[in-house]
């Protein structure tokens, strides 16, 4: 499997950016328990990460379970961290097999510590790895994520390695726990919602953001590709116009 009609091989974001939203409602609208659209979600998660690799998607970052998650019930927080640990240990050998490297964003510490070993493990074992960086926001919210860079900064300045002079939007993304990535090219939301929910605040300032109606769990190879196909459509005009672009 390589490509897909729908898309321009030649002009594949470089970094994918996902919002998985609608589980919970998909489950529902089936008279399903919530956690099942958790799981039937992971298959959803499977296809993307091939699909991605595969058409030569660089980055992509899954918003996984973000700093407000864990006020959900206390059942489906574990059963959300369970999924996530039998998908780790299930996939490292495909991540192996179709060098995809996995990283991760976000209050990690907060984990569970058995979550915890099985990412940190993974990530090791990855590392070399360099087909697709598969980052996915654990933990993660935007402005929580600010907060530790600007206390990073000020330690640097408090202990005079750092003047304020030397702070500038480099120095500040170089203090996000994205330091390891460059800025997602398209935000994608499933489940019909128009927010960004606390997702890549500063990164996300360029990304073409596509809404779709979809359900998590129905977000399919067909589906991916329309939003890709989409993105392939925009243009991309950085605060120039578009004749200056033109020109370039
Ligand atoms: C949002 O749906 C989704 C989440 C909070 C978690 C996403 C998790 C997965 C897809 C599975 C685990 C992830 C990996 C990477 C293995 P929602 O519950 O908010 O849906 P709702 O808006 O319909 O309630």
């Amino acid at each position: 499997m390589n490509g897909h009609p729908s898309i321009d091989p030649q002009r594949v974001p470089h970094h994918i950016a996902i919002i998985m939203d609608g589980n919970g409602r998909w489950a529902q609208q089936r008279h399903r328990p919530r956690l099942y659209g958790h799981k039937v979600g992971v298959e959803s998660v499977q296809e993307i990460v091939e699909c991605a690799r595969d058409w030569g998607v660089k980055v992509l970052t899954l918003y996984a379970f973000s700093s407000e998650n864990w006020k959900r019930p206390e059942k489906e927080v574990g059963g959300l961290m369970s999924l996530l640990k039998a998908y780790l240990l299930s996939e490292l050998s495909k991540m192996l097999k179709n060098s995809v490297r996995l990283t991760c964003i976000g209050d990690i510490p907060r984990l569970p510590a058995d979550v915890r070993k099985v990412l940190q493990q993974t990530i090791k074992e990855t590392k070399n790895n360099d087909k697709l960086i598969l980052n996915l926001a654990l933990s993660y919210g935007g402005r929580l994520e600010l907060v530790h860079a600007v206390k990073g900064i000020a330690a640097k300045v408090q202990e005079n390695s750092l003047s304020p002079d030397d702070i500038d939007e480099k120095l500040i993304s170089e203090h996000l726990y994205t330091a390891h990535l460059p800025d997602p090219d398209l935000l994608i939301r499933t489940g019909g919602e128009a927010r960004l929910s606390n997702f890549l605040l500063w990164q996300a300032s360029y990304a073409e953001i596509c809404f779709t109606d979809t359900m998590w769990p129905e977000f399919r190879r067909d589906a991916f590709a329309e939003t890709i196909a989409h993105y392939q459509g925009r243009e991309r005009r950085f605060g120039r116009t578009s004749a200056q672009l033109e020109g370039n």
